[in-house]
């Protein structure tokens, strides 16, 4: 009965639901039709320079002009060369020109409730001091600064300061080991150090300083360490090593201009686990980057200037860089910054402080809504939320019963929802609704940004026919693409570029639909082959969280000696018992829901699933445990190892 392998995906997800934006939103729009929109689209696929060359000119700050668009040599792609231009200068000086000096840049709240505001002015005064300070330490161009710090003002202070005078920056989210910081200095070679004492968390101090000083040791290059004073708890600080940051500053000239940077000047290295062994150091370079960010925030977020903006994620990933940082600041956003847990000191956080500081977009991630889902409506239903204006999502995709969800209590009905795809790799969106143009579908990322030509391909590499499955490629440069992988560019190439010859390999498989839509499968290593047919991890979990008693669910393929895999599902539930009933009346609802090809063999119960520390279900460790193995490979991003010890029987 099995197919013959032609690597093509089945899609079993039906969903008709469709959501146009209202006239109002879109009279006030920056792409207010889907006319516009294809006429981007039209214009940046036809003449990718001519397009790219021109916003560039528009949309940045040059130094010295760039005298060409785009240089391909075999795997490697430069923008803008010959230009010289500094990211910080154009998040903060060309604000500043245009007379924004005045207007709020970051507001931000801490975990206990403490709260700060910075104007551009500040913002700039406050990055030319830092900026001195590093340069104080000895840090020049192209040197890497290493940065592990709290989601507090310093952090994006940080990171500016760096840009504007050429260092590259390596942020480490501040919940990883020592051993992964020492990993990480190790393979970068940073030379300095930025933490601070701890941070709070859950009304708890995370001691940030002692799992530096344990990482620093295993850091020979790093010569200096600057501490951040945030949480006042007591920390040892070795001298001519480690220094305050306060002192620093108080001796620190607030003047520092921004140093022209060459367009491809690393501006820097984001590491993101690899499905194997060693974690990639993803390169983003300065022009490039820069416009992308610039342009795709103001596209899919319809930036206006009286917006209060909210992304909920934490520097510490891609999305912090391109859409808290440099994404919203180059456009001279007003950014809402917040330190703590969702969940602190009740699971009303968020609503709270969306209604108390009356916020107007809202950009969060899957998993995130799911809890919120789980924690119960009561929590949201206290707080008005009628400022929000937009909604988004990214990281991975949303189950249609979130986004419902997403879309009545959060948004009353009213909000757009961009569901956002994109990746590190990729700098910043590539495809998602326009807010003012594209009808939204529920589990969609609708279509493709002017610029990003995405082509879906079999094994075999040719294009497969509308709704089938197939490995998601991106068929030309775009200027926020990475440009390789921090000292291992054979590893870039291998893993990016030899697929499909020409051809970007993102490592998601998508289906695109007959009006165009494009839905994401899941990864490629994650897809489930029953019988010859190949099942998207996706499709079978938004069936099972479309049951009300299913919370979160995780669909692997274990071997199985008739089927070649058979289908296991990690289930979490909410208000309901673990039962063999339920588990019997889940088997029926995925049939009815998308077919009996796609019934769960097993299904497990569990408290919580293991997910990486931005909130990602990692299905290669659920698949060893479905195997009955134990779970291999690299542990180092999995945020909470009791989940992985309770599935396994560990604690049993
Ligand atoms: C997944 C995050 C479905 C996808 C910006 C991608 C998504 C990986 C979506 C990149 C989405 C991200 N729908 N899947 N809207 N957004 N993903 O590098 O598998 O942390 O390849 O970048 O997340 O994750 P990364």
């Amino acid at each position: 009965m099995s197919k013959p392998e032609t690597g093509q995906i089945d899609s079993v997800m039906q969903e008709d639901r469709q959501f146009p934006p209202s006239t109002e939103f879109s009279a006030k729009a920056h792409i207010g039709s889907m006319d516009k929109y294809h006429d981007l689209y039209a214009k940046a696929k036809d003449d990718p320079e001519g397009f790219w060359g021109d916003c560039a000119k528009e949309e940045l700050h040059w130094f010295e002009p760039f005298q060409q668009v785009m240089k391909q040599d075999g795997s490697e792609y430069s923008w803008f060369l010959e230009g010289k231009t500094n990211v910080s200068y154009n998040c903060l000086d060309a604000n500043i020109e245009a007379g924004h000096g005045n207007r709020t840049a970051i507001l931000w709240e801490g975990e206990p409730g403490d709260t700060r505001a910075l104007t551009y002015s500040e913002l700039h005064s406050e990055v030319s001091k830092f900026a001195n300070v590093l340069r104080g330490l000895g840090v020049a161009s192209g040197d890497v600064v290493s940065i592990y710090m709290p989601m507090t003002p310093e952090l994006a202070i940080a990171m500016l300061a760096c840009a504007r005078i050429g260092a590259v920056h390596s942020v480490i989210f501040a919940g990883f080991s020592a051993g992964a910081i020492a990993d990480r200095n190790n393979d970068a070679e940073a030379k300095v150090q930025l933490t601070s004492d701890g941070l709070f968390r859950r009304g708890k101090i995370l001691p940030l300083k002692e799992t530096v000083d344990e990482a620093l040791e295993k850091s020979p290059t790093v010569g200096k360490c600057i501490v951040l004073r945030r949480a006042e708890n007591e920390v040892s600080m070795v001298p001519g090593r480690d220094f305050w940051w306060h002192d620093l500053m108080a001796e620190a000239a607030d003047v520092c201009a921004a140093e022209p940077l060459d367009s491809e000047a690393d501006l820097f290295i984001l590491y993101t686990s690899g499905s194997t062994g060693k974690p990639k150091g993803i390169r983003h370079t300065t022009a490039g980057y820069n416009l992308w960010t610039k342009m795709t925030f103001r596209w899919v977020f319809d930036w206006q200037p009286e917006d209060l903006y909210w992304c909920t994620a934490d520097c510490g990933w891609i999305t912090g860089h391109s859409y808290i940082v440099y994404g919203p600041l180059s456009n001279g956003a007003t950014v809402f910054m917040y330190e703590g847990a969702p969940n602190h000191p009740e699971p009303d956080r968020f609503w709270e402080m969306i209604d108390r500081h009356k916020l107007t977009i809202l950009y969060t991630a899957p998993t995130a809504i799911r809890a919120f889902i789980k924690w119960g409506d009561e929590h949201v239903e206290k707080h008005d939320l009628s400022s929000l204006r937009l909604l988004g999502t990214v990281g991975e995709g949303i189950n249609p019963e979130a986004w419902m969800w997403y879309h009545e209590k959060i948004g009353y009905g009213k909000c757009p929802i961009v569901d956002t795809w994109w990746q590190t790799e990729t700098g910043g969106i590539m495809m998602s609704p326009l807010p003012g143009a594209t009808s939204t579908k529920p589990g969609s990322c609708t279509t493709p940004l002017p610029g990003v030509v995405p082509v879906i391909l079999d094994e075999s590499l040719q294009p497969v026919p509308a709704n089938q499955g197939g490995m998601l490629c991106i068929d030309q440069p775009w200027p926020g693409m990475l440009r390789g992988i921090w000292g291992d560019q054979d590893r870039y190439v291998d893993q990016y570029w030899s697929t499909a010859p020409g051809k970007y390999l993102t490592g998601d498989n998508a289906r695109v639909d007959h009006d165009g839509y494009y839905w994401i499968m899941g990864r490629i290593d994650d897809v489930i082959n029953v019988s010859g047919h190949r099942l998207s991890t996706i499709e079978v979990e938004s069936a099972m969280v479309s049951h009300p008693a299913v919370a979160e669910a995780a669909a692997v393929g274990r071997p199985d000696e008739i089927k070649g895999q058979a289908i296991a599902v990690f289930v979490s539930v909410k208000g309901a018992e673990a039962s063999e009933d339920l588990r019997a009346e889940l088997k029926r609802h995925v049939r009815k829901e998308i077919g009996a090809l796609a019934v769960p063999d097993d299904i497990r119960f569990t408290e919580a699933l293991p997910k990486t520390r931005s909130g990602k279900i990692m299905r290669r460790l659920l698949r060893d445990i479905a195997a009955g193995k134990e779970a291999a490979g690299d542990t180092s991003t999995l945020e909470d190892f009791s989940v992985l010890a309770k599935l396994q029987g560990d604690e049993e």
